[in-house]
């Protein structure tokens, strides 16, 4: 990756080489991310917006080690390996490759969300790291340059560097350059809203397919991506309208809608992506019975089998023992939104 690829400048005369620890919070999408026009550069085909929760944050620390002769990486006090390790390793070598500092880094990250599980990890995870990395490596970028960099970790974290609500842009242009510097997430208005999400594991285990590996053969083979893809737009374009004026139910029905169309291009893929489960068809109904209630409660679902539930602060409580009641063994999280990524005071100052 060149330096005009990412725009982060060296932040003058700090002290580079130090340890630097950051916390990121998971985002949950209302308009979703699913598919890249770009693999590499992790650019998406569609714009998609969110909301960064207050609860569940990653917390990572970042210390370059000149002695080390390979990056350790620890995940939850366990060394990483295999593909977890690798994209690590990849992020920190783009890193290195703009600070011009070849030196390994020691990472030490503690994720309070189940890893892998369609509930957002990688999202804080990719934050939290991009934040820690740049400021351990010497790096000052600005919001933006910190969202594209962090995009390139998984997608889903560009939106992570922003709290409440953000949107993050697909960019446009087909030279490689021109897109990276356009696809980057930013904070979208949001009138008086005042949601909770009410996030409802339905299981907490990982995923059988990685959302990298399902949204490519999605996109490869389903005949329903391209009419969800072209809809998505209108949706955002909706969305945006309907936060601004604050109506919480226009924001959760183009949110429901969006989502199950998500789910509709997956289950045409062939072979088929299904991460809806049972136990997810039994939470959905649960909240067309709070609708029926004359409760305003909306579902969203991400590569797993997990519901997250839009509904008022107000209404939180009421929703979340209605879901948990949906289903033997769910256990629910009330989520407000959140603070973007940021680094904690540096040590021993
Ligand atoms: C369903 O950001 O995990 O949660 O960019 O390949 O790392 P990569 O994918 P990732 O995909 C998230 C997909 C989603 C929808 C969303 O968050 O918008």
């Amino acid at each position: 990756m060149s330096e005009e690829h990412t725009a982060l400048v060296q932040a003058p005369g700090r002290h580079r080489g130090a340890g630097a620890t950051a916390v990121a919070h998971p985002n949950i999408a209302l308009i979703k991310y699913w598919g890249k026009r770009d693999e590499e550069l992790v650019v998406p085909r569609t714009d998609s917006l969110s909301m960064t929760l207050d609860i569940l944050p990653t917390t990572t620390r970042v210390r370059v080690d000149a002695t080390a002769r390979r990056d350790e990486v620890t995940l939850g006090g366990v060394p990483a390996t295999g593909e977890a390790l690798h994209r690590i390793v990849a992020f920190l070598d783009l890193v290195r490759d703009v600070a011009r500092m070849p030196q390994r880094a020691v990472v030490d990250s503690e994720n309070t969300v189940p890893t892998g599980a369609g509930l957002a990890s990688s999202a804080s995870g990719f934050a939290a790291l991009a934040a820690a990395a740049a400021a351990a490596y010497g790096l000052d970028p600005d919001p933006t340059a910190l969202s594209r960099l962090a995009r390139r970790g998984s997608g889903s974290a560009a939106r992570s560097v922003f709290g409440g609500f953000a949107v993050w842009y697909a960019g446009s242009g087909a030279d490689p350059a021109a897109a990276d510097a356009a696809s980057y997430a930013e904070p979208v208005p949001a009138g008086d809203l005042d949601p909770a999400l009410v996030v409802a594991v339905v299981d907490a285990g990982p995923k059988a397919l990685s959302s990298r590996v399902a949204m490519r053969r999605t996109v490869n083979t389903s005949p329903l991506y391209g009419p969800w893809a072209d809809s998505s737009g209108d949706d955002l374009t909706a969305m945006r309208a309907a936060l601004l004026r604050a109506d919480l139910e226009a924001v959760g029905e183009i949110a429901e809608r969006n989502a199950l169309g998500m789910h509709a291009t997956m289950l045409a893929a062939r072979p088929a992506v299904r991460y809806l489960a049972p136990a997810t068809l039994q939470v959905l109904d649960s909240v067309l019975q709070l609708r029926r209630e004359a409760v305003a409660a909306y579902a969203t679902m991400d590569a797993g089998p997990n519901v997250k539930v839009l509904c008022r602060r107000a209404d939180a409580q009421r929703v979340a023992a209605v879901v948990r009641d949906a289903a033997a063994g769910t256990v629910v999280h009330i989520a407000r939104p959140g603070p973007g990524a940021h680094l904690l005071p540096a040590e021993g100052r």
